[in-house]
């Protein structure tokens, strides 16, 4: 059974196959949340900031995609003359097997492009790495002023309990995440995991955020209320065909395909809505459903799948 904690993270390094050279619909979401931070930075309690302000990005993986939240923080903070700001301190979060060190291989190198981009008066920043799951305590309480996450909250604790029937039986045999052919307890055991996830998601935050702290937080999510319906299902079936295929041409172990299910799940805007509200620490300022070309390099249809949305930390925070 997979252990995301350990065996969840994306492809390192800078070659043809890893995470930064194949990141563009992420940067595209990151870019077009772009006002959205700089409302979230404007709106925080500047009683609360001091000279230092302490922003998190949670699943900041590794690759150009990082900078690009830094830079434009950087320059939010900036604009907005946000409160009493004079220095800024990143907090990069990911899973430990994230390929920190291109990140901070590549630092000097991003400076410069944030001086090309901010001028040579760049306000201070500091940057340091995180290791850990953003579904346990990362950081000490009421240290954080702004958490941002983008892209990585579709990701589980875990496969959905449940799954695995005791006896090492899998009830979802033959598909790796929701499809027509799961039988439709799979839909709710993916749910019930996507709820307990996000909850504590949103619980530990709220014991790190400052009262008045701010989060903006990007999903890959679904627009039909029915989970077996996304679009994501589609592209895991072409997935778990293939592997099925490989199966078949006895290259993979059927039981490996029998016994593996994504740790994954994409969430409805309602979905989302339904956790922030009812585990009450935070509540929503913004929301919003952003839809992306498939294709990485076509921005011709852009425009409106995933949900994005900014939270208050209720004051006096949980
Ligand atoms: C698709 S990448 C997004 C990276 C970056 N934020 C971006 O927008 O390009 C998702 C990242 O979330 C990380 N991730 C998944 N589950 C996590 C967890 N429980 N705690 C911390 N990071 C996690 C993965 O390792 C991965 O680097």
């Amino acid at each position: 059974m997979m252990k995301v904690e350990e065996d969840l993270h994306m492809v390192g390094g800078a070659g043809d196959t890893s995470y930064a050279s194949n990141s563009r619909l992420q940067e595209k979401a990151i870019r077009k949340t772009k006002d959205i931070v700089e409302k979230a930075l404007k709106n925080i309690n500047g009683e609360v900031v001091s000279k230092s302000l302490v922003v998190a990005d949670l699943g900041c993986s590794s690759g150009p995609n990082a900078f690009l939240v830094i830079s434009q923080i950087i320059s939010a903070v900036m604009e907005a003359g946000c409160q009493k700001a004079k220095e800024i301190l990143f907090l990069l979060n990911d899973l430990p097997g994230n390929d920190f060190n291109t990140i901070f291989r590549s630092l000097s190198l991003y400076e410069k492009k944030v001086k090309e981009e901010n001028g040579n008066q760049v306000l201070p920043y500091f940057v340091a790495g995180v290791p850990g799951s953003f579904y346990g305590r990362l950081f000490p309480s009421n240290s954080l002023h702004f958490a941002h996450s983008s892209y990585s909250l579709m990701w589980l604790s875990q496969v959905p309990v449940g799954i695995d029937q005791s006896g090492g039986v899998n009830i979802n045999k033959g598909n790796i995440y929701i499809s027509k052919t799961s039988p439709p307890i799979i839909s709710s055991l993916y749910l019930e995991q996507f709820k307990r996830d996000f909850s504590s998601f949103l619980k530990l935050r709220s014991q790190e955020l400052v009262n008045g702290g701010q989060m903006v937080l990007s999903f890959l999510g679904r627009k039909s209320s029915d989970p077996s319906k996304a679009e994501l299902c589609h592209l895991w079936g072409l997935v778990a065909d293939a592997l099925n295929s490989m199966v078949q041409e006895g290259v993979l172990e059927e039981e490996k395909v029998n016994t593996f299910n994504m740790p994954f799940y994409a969430a409805s805007k309602e979905e989302v809505q339904q956790v922030i509200q009812s585990e009450g620490s935070f509540y929503i300022e913004q929301m919003q459903t952003l839809e992306s070309n498939w294709d990485p390099f076509d921005d011709s249809d852009d425009d409106q799948a995933f949900d994005n949305v900014r939270v208050d930390t209720m004051w006096p925070s949980v």
